[in-house]
């Protein structure tokens, strides 16, 4: 694995991170201590700020990034990513988020969609200050979340292909808001266009090895902070279990059974959880998951050499060797 040795360079990532983390809890603040408090509840909880460390690599594709601008392109993504939980938590019906309570149990449904909206608000005034550039692709950025978690909820329909579909489902919902991360980050620094391709791609295919990895975590650990086996509850098909589906071989007849039934009740769904950890399939998806990092890191290819470029490489190659 590509280590990462400036230490100048290093120094100015943490130090702006830690800037971002400051800004993001300020960006929470509301008229009410009540909603300042409801805002701040998946922002407090922690986070990877995985969105503000690739605004920060990106920006290092261009010439030299205004500090302020930077700062400002981290908070929209996160701020937006934080508010797409609120409203994600509601509609999965999740218990836990980043090992406390959602916010859809610690309050209400309501209050967790109307919260999501508050931080996406503050996302937009955030985003107006960068400029009509940003504002677009932010917008669009925005449209295809939406369309994603739309075609998620609704799933394939007559004539999709169901692995495709949920390809095109995770690329949407979760490699566009990354992709825009790491492409805010070279336009702050003023990046060719060439060069917002290459990490534009880059982004979009990490965001899917990140969704696929995650989507094989909830099956496979019990320490990510979330209730392991959500989407299994909620009949949300995700790489391994369409992988299960498609089989043909009789000896998977009974687990494809378990998987498409009811698993509201807890034995039952600790029962298949077990079953489909121990089963091939798992394996096969996370090759899948080597072969998406393998396309993202292509995508690299064409950026000048530099630590930037290697720590991206080094993101890439840690979510493929993520466990939770
Ligand atoms: C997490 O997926 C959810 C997303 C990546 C995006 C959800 C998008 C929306 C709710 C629409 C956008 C709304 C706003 C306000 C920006 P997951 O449920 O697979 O992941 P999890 O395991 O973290 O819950
Ligand atoms: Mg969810
Ligand atoms: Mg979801």
């Amino acid at each position: 694995m590509t280590q990462v040795v400036d230490e100048d360079f290093e120094a100015s990532l943490t130090r702006r991170l830690a800037v971002i983390e400051e800004e993001l809890v300020k960006a929470a603040v509301a008229d009410s201590p009540f909603v300042t408090e409801a805002a701040r509840h998946i922002i407090d909880a922690g986070g990877k700020r995985f969105r503000p460390l690739l605004v920060n690599l990106g920006s290092h594709f261009g010439g030299e990034a205004d500090e302020t601008d930077l700062v400002r392109a981290a908070l929209v993504v996160e701020l937006t990513h934080v508010a797409s939980l609120y409203h994600d938590d509601v509609m999965d019906d999740a218990d836990l988020r980043r090992g406390a309570p959602s916010a859809n149990r610690r309050w209400d449904n309501s209050i967790a969609i109307l919260v999501g909206d508050y931080l996406f608000a503050r996302a937009s005034t955030t985003v107006a200050d960068l400029g009509t550039d940003y504002v677009r692709l932010q917008a669009e950025t925005f449209a295809r979340l939406v369309q994603g978690q739309i075609a998620e909820t609704r799933g394939p329909q007559a004539g999709d292909d169901p692995l495709e579909h949920y390809l095109q489902v995770v690329a949407d919902k979760t490699g566009s808001l990354i992709a825009t991360s790491a492409v805010f980050g070279g336009m702050v620094a003023g990046a060719p266009q060439q060069v917002l391709d290459a990490l534009s791609a880059f982004g979009e295919e990490i965001g899917v090895v990140f969704q696929l990895s995650d989507d094989i975590i909830d099956i496979t650990s019990n320490v990510t902070g979330k209730t392991p086996g959500t989407d299994l509850r909620e009949g949300i098909p995700t790489l391994p279990t369409l992988m299960l589906k498609a089989s043909i071989d009789p000896a998977d007849a009974e687990l494809q059974q378990m998987v498409a039934g009811d698993l509201s009740d807890d034995d039952r769904l600790a029962r298949t959880l077990e079953a489909l950890r121990a089963h091939p399939v798992i394996e096969r998806a996370r090759a899948e998951v080597q072969r998406h990092a393998d396309l993202a890191l292509a995508h690299l290819e064409p950026l000048p050499e530099g630590p930037a470029k290697d720590a991206l490489a080094k993101v890439c190659n840690d979510l493929v060797s993520r466990s939770n």
